[in-house]
Protein backbone atom coordinates (compact mmCIF):
# COMPACT_ATOMS: atom_id res chain seq x y z
CA UNK A 1 0.00 0.00 0.00
CA UNK A 2 0.93 3.17 -0.87
CA UNK A 3 2.50 5.72 2.38
CA UNK A 4 1.03 8.85 0.66
CA UNK A 5 -1.38 9.38 -2.61
CA UNK A 6 -1.37 12.99 -4.19
CA UNK A 7 -4.73 13.02 -6.31
CA UNK A 8 -5.02 16.48 -9.11
CA UNK A 9 -8.53 17.39 -10.32
CA UNK A 10 -8.13 20.35 -12.96
CA UNK A 11 -10.01 21.72 -15.49
CA UNK A 12 -11.93 24.60 -16.73
CA UNK A 13 -14.01 26.66 -14.66
CA UNK A 14 -17.38 25.61 -13.08
CA UNK A 15 -16.52 22.26 -14.40
CA UNK A 16 -17.44 20.78 -11.11
CA UNK A 17 -13.60 20.59 -9.81
CA UNK A 18 -14.20 21.74 -6.23
CA UNK A 19 -17.81 19.87 -5.58
CA UNK A 20 -15.57 16.56 -7.12
CA UNK A 21 -12.58 17.61 -4.58
CA UNK A 22 -14.15 18.10 -1.36
CA UNK A 23 -16.14 15.01 -1.81
CA UNK A 24 -13.77 12.84 -2.62
CA UNK A 25 -11.68 14.16 0.60
CA UNK A 26 -14.42 13.51 2.31
CA UNK A 27 -14.23 10.25 1.81
CA UNK A 28 -11.11 9.16 1.67
CA UNK A 29 -10.14 11.46 4.51
CA UNK A 30 -7.64 13.02 2.69
CA UNK A 31 -6.19 16.32 3.18
CA UNK A 32 -7.91 18.99 0.43
CA UNK A 33 -5.93 21.63 -1.41
CA UNK A 34 -8.82 24.28 -2.74
CA UNK A 35 -6.01 26.16 -5.33
CA UNK A 36 -8.21 28.73 -6.88
CA UNK A 37 -8.94 29.84 -2.88
CA UNK A 38 -5.37 30.21 -2.59
CA UNK A 39 -5.07 32.82 -5.88
CA UNK A 40 -8.60 34.55 -4.07
CA UNK A 41 -7.08 34.71 -0.72
CA UNK A 42 -3.66 36.19 -2.50
CA UNK A 43 -6.04 38.70 -4.53
CA UNK A 44 -8.29 39.89 -0.93
CA UNK A 45 -4.95 40.66 0.75
CA UNK A 46 -3.37 42.19 -2.26
CA UNK A 47 -6.82 44.62 -1.44
CA UNK A 48 -5.99 45.13 1.79
CA UNK A 49 -2.20 46.32 0.15
CA UNK A 50 -0.12 44.33 1.53
CA UNK A 51 2.81 43.32 -0.41
CA UNK A 52 3.52 39.55 -1.71
CA UNK A 53 6.00 38.39 1.27
CA UNK A 54 3.15 40.08 3.33
CA UNK A 55 0.67 37.99 1.52
CA UNK A 56 2.80 35.17 1.90
CA UNK A 57 3.13 34.46 5.39
CA UNK A 58 -0.49 35.58 5.70
CA UNK A 59 -1.90 32.76 3.09
CA UNK A 60 0.23 30.01 5.17
CA UNK A 61 -1.87 31.02 8.03
CA UNK A 62 -4.82 29.60 6.41
CA UNK A 63 -6.85 26.47 7.25
CA UNK A 64 -8.95 24.64 4.86
CA UNK A 65 -12.01 23.05 6.45
CA UNK A 66 -13.89 20.55 3.99
CA UNK A 67 -17.74 20.53 4.51
CA UNK A 68 -20.48 18.91 2.47
CA UNK A 69 -21.59 21.90 0.32
CA UNK A 70 -18.36 24.03 0.27
CA UNK A 71 -14.80 24.34 1.91
CA UNK A 72 -14.27 26.65 4.51
CA UNK A 73 -11.66 29.31 4.87
CA UNK A 74 -10.44 30.28 8.37
CA UNK A 75 -7.64 33.16 8.41
CA UNK A 76 -6.83 33.39 12.22
CA UNK A 77 -10.49 32.19 13.76
CA UNK A 78 -11.82 34.21 10.86
CA UNK A 79 -14.29 32.63 8.40
CA UNK A 80 -13.05 34.76 5.31
CA UNK A 81 -15.26 32.18 2.66
CA UNK A 82 -17.21 34.82 1.53
CA UNK A 83 -14.90 37.63 1.68
CA UNK A 84 -13.05 35.60 -1.05
CA UNK A 85 -16.27 33.82 -3.27
CA UNK A 86 -17.31 36.83 -4.88
CA UNK A 87 -16.82 38.08 -8.20
CA UNK A 88 -14.81 40.95 -7.69
CA UNK A 89 -12.18 39.12 -5.86
CA UNK A 90 -12.23 36.74 -9.21
CA UNK A 91 -11.60 39.30 -11.17
CA UNK A 92 -8.39 40.36 -9.30
CA UNK A 93 -7.64 36.64 -8.73
CA UNK A 94 -7.98 36.02 -12.43
CA UNK A 95 -5.46 38.94 -13.24
CA UNK A 96 -3.21 38.21 -10.76
CA UNK A 97 -2.97 34.74 -11.51
CA UNK A 98 -1.79 35.36 -14.83
CA UNK A 99 1.52 37.21 -13.07
CA UNK A 100 5.13 34.84 -12.77
CA UNK A 101 5.37 36.83 -9.55
CA UNK A 102 2.31 35.79 -7.83
CA UNK A 103 2.51 32.11 -8.79
CA UNK A 104 5.80 31.81 -7.59
CA UNK A 105 4.69 33.13 -4.55
CA UNK A 106 1.98 30.32 -4.26
CA UNK A 107 4.01 26.96 -5.64
CA UNK A 108 6.20 26.53 -2.86
CA UNK A 109 3.03 27.30 -0.37
CA UNK A 110 0.64 24.33 -2.72
CA UNK A 111 3.71 22.05 -2.96
CA UNK A 112 3.49 22.01 1.58
CA UNK A 113 0.40 20.89 1.60
CA UNK A 114 1.15 17.11 0.52
CA UNK A 115 4.30 17.09 2.87
CA UNK A 116 3.00 14.28 5.40
CA UNK A 117 -0.32 13.90 4.06
CA UNK A 118 -2.91 12.28 1.70
CA UNK A 119 -3.90 15.02 -0.56
CA UNK A 120 -6.69 16.00 -3.17
CA UNK A 121 -6.10 19.02 -5.29
CA UNK A 122 -7.59 20.69 -7.24
CA UNK A 123 -7.33 23.66 -10.17
CA UNK A 124 -5.98 24.27 -13.15
CA UNK A 125 -2.39 23.13 -13.18
CA UNK A 126 -2.36 20.76 -10.36
CA UNK A 127 -1.32 17.86 -12.31
CA UNK A 128 0.80 19.91 -14.80
CA UNK A 129 2.82 21.93 -12.99
CA UNK A 130 2.51 22.00 -8.94
CA UNK A 131 2.14 18.14 -8.63
CA UNK A 132 3.77 16.41 -11.52
CA UNK A 133 4.56 13.29 -9.70
CA UNK A 134 0.65 12.74 -8.83
CA UNK A 135 -0.06 9.45 -9.08
CA UNK A 136 -4.03 9.43 -9.98
CA UNK A 137 -4.53 13.21 -12.35
CA UNK A 138 -7.92 13.48 -13.12
CA UNK A 139 -8.78 16.41 -15.92
CA UNK A 140 -12.60 17.10 -15.42
CA UNK A 141 -14.21 18.91 -18.26
CA UNK A 142 -17.88 19.61 -19.93
CA UNK A 143 -19.35 21.52 -22.31
CA UNK A 144 -19.56 25.53 -22.28
CA UNK A 145 -23.51 25.10 -22.48
CA UNK A 146 -23.80 22.58 -19.22
CA UNK A 147 -21.65 24.43 -17.08
CA UNK A 148 -23.34 28.03 -18.10
CA UNK A 149 -26.50 25.90 -16.71
CA UNK A 150 -25.09 24.64 -13.29
CA UNK A 151 -23.79 28.30 -12.58
CA UNK A 152 -27.15 29.62 -13.94
CA UNK A 153 -28.58 27.86 -10.80
CA UNK A 154 -26.19 28.53 -8.53
CA UNK A 155 -26.71 32.43 -9.15
CA UNK A 156 -29.92 31.43 -9.04
CA UNK A 157 -30.12 29.95 -5.50
CA UNK A 158 -28.29 32.79 -4.15
CA UNK A 159 -30.76 35.36 -5.19
CA UNK A 160 -28.81 36.45 -8.46
CA UNK A 161 -30.34 37.29 -11.71
CA UNK A 162 -27.99 36.48 -14.89
CA UNK A 163 -28.70 36.00 -18.40
CA UNK A 164 -28.13 32.42 -19.80
CA UNK A 165 -26.24 33.85 -22.73
CA UNK A 166 -24.20 36.11 -21.50
CA UNK A 167 -22.82 33.63 -18.84
CA UNK A 168 -22.17 30.68 -21.68
CA UNK A 169 -19.90 33.88 -23.74
CA UNK A 170 -18.21 34.57 -20.13
CA UNK A 171 -17.54 30.66 -19.63
CA UNK A 172 -15.84 30.72 -22.92
CA UNK A 173 -14.03 34.16 -22.64
CA UNK A 174 -12.21 32.23 -19.99
CA UNK A 175 -11.40 29.32 -21.14
CA UNK A 176 -9.82 30.66 -24.18
CA UNK A 177 -8.17 32.92 -21.58
CA UNK A 178 -6.84 30.29 -19.36
CA UNK A 179 -5.97 27.72 -22.11
CA UNK A 180 -3.61 30.40 -24.11
CA UNK A 181 -2.22 32.15 -20.98
CA UNK A 182 1.96 31.78 -21.11
CA UNK A 183 2.03 30.66 -17.66
CA UNK A 184 0.35 27.31 -16.39
CA UNK A 185 -1.99 26.73 -19.50
CA UNK A 186 -5.42 24.91 -19.19
CA UNK A 187 -4.12 21.90 -20.28
CA UNK A 188 -4.49 18.13 -19.48
CA UNK A 189 -1.55 16.48 -17.99
CA UNK A 190 -0.29 13.73 -20.16
CA UNK A 191 -0.99 11.16 -17.59
CA UNK A 192 -4.26 12.28 -16.82
CA UNK A 193 -7.83 10.58 -16.88
CA UNK A 194 -10.16 13.03 -18.76
CA UNK A 195 -13.77 12.92 -17.80
CA UNK A 196 -16.30 14.40 -19.60
CA UNK A 197 -19.52 15.32 -16.64
CA UNK A 198 -21.73 16.82 -19.17
CA UNK A 199 -23.98 13.93 -18.80
CA UNK A 200 -22.68 12.46 -15.80
CA UNK A 201 -24.08 13.40 -12.49
CA UNK A 202 -22.10 14.43 -9.81
CA UNK A 203 -22.33 11.21 -8.21
CA UNK A 204 -21.62 9.07 -10.98
CA UNK A 205 -18.56 11.10 -11.63
CA UNK A 206 -17.71 10.69 -7.61
CA UNK A 207 -18.00 7.33 -7.54
CA UNK A 208 -16.02 6.42 -10.94
CA UNK A 209 -13.41 8.36 -9.00
CA UNK A 210 -13.23 6.66 -6.16
CA UNK A 211 -12.79 3.65 -7.79
CA UNK A 212 -10.34 4.91 -9.46
CA UNK A 213 -8.55 6.15 -6.04
CA UNK A 214 -8.87 3.13 -4.03
CA UNK A 215 -7.01 1.00 -6.92
CA UNK A 216 -4.55 3.22 -6.63
CA UNK A 217 -4.61 2.96 -3.21
CA UNK A 218 -4.41 -0.54 -3.13
CA UNK A 219 -1.58 -1.14 -5.02
O1 LIG B 1 -11.20 28.04 -9.39
P1 LIG B 1 -11.39 29.47 -8.93
O2 LIG B 1 -12.48 30.19 -9.70
O3 LIG B 1 -11.60 29.59 -7.45
O4 LIG B 1 -10.00 30.20 -9.27
C1 LIG B 1 -9.79 31.57 -9.01
C2 LIG B 1 -8.78 32.12 -10.01
O5 LIG B 1 -7.47 31.56 -9.82
C3 LIG B 1 -9.14 31.88 -11.48
O6 LIG B 1 -8.98 33.11 -12.17
C4 LIG B 1 -8.12 30.88 -11.99
C5 LIG B 1 -6.96 31.03 -11.05
N1 LIG B 1 -6.29 29.77 -10.76
C6 LIG B 1 -5.09 29.52 -11.37
O7 LIG B 1 -4.60 30.34 -12.15
N2 LIG B 1 -4.42 28.36 -11.08
C7 LIG B 1 -4.93 27.47 -10.22
N3 LIG B 1 -4.25 26.36 -9.96
C8 LIG B 1 -6.19 27.71 -9.62
C9 LIG B 1 -6.86 28.87 -9.91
Amino acid sequence: MNNRLVITIDGPSAAGKGCLARNLALFLDFSILDSGALYRAFAYFHNQGLNNKEIESSIEKLMFIPEKDDTKIFYEDTDITSSIRNEEIAKVASELSALSDTRKSLIDIQRNFMRSNNLVADGRDMGTVVFPEAELKIFLVASAEVRAKRRYLELQNRGQEVNMRDLIADIEARDMKDKTRTLSPLIPAEESIIIDSSTMSLDEVLSFTKKLAKKELNK
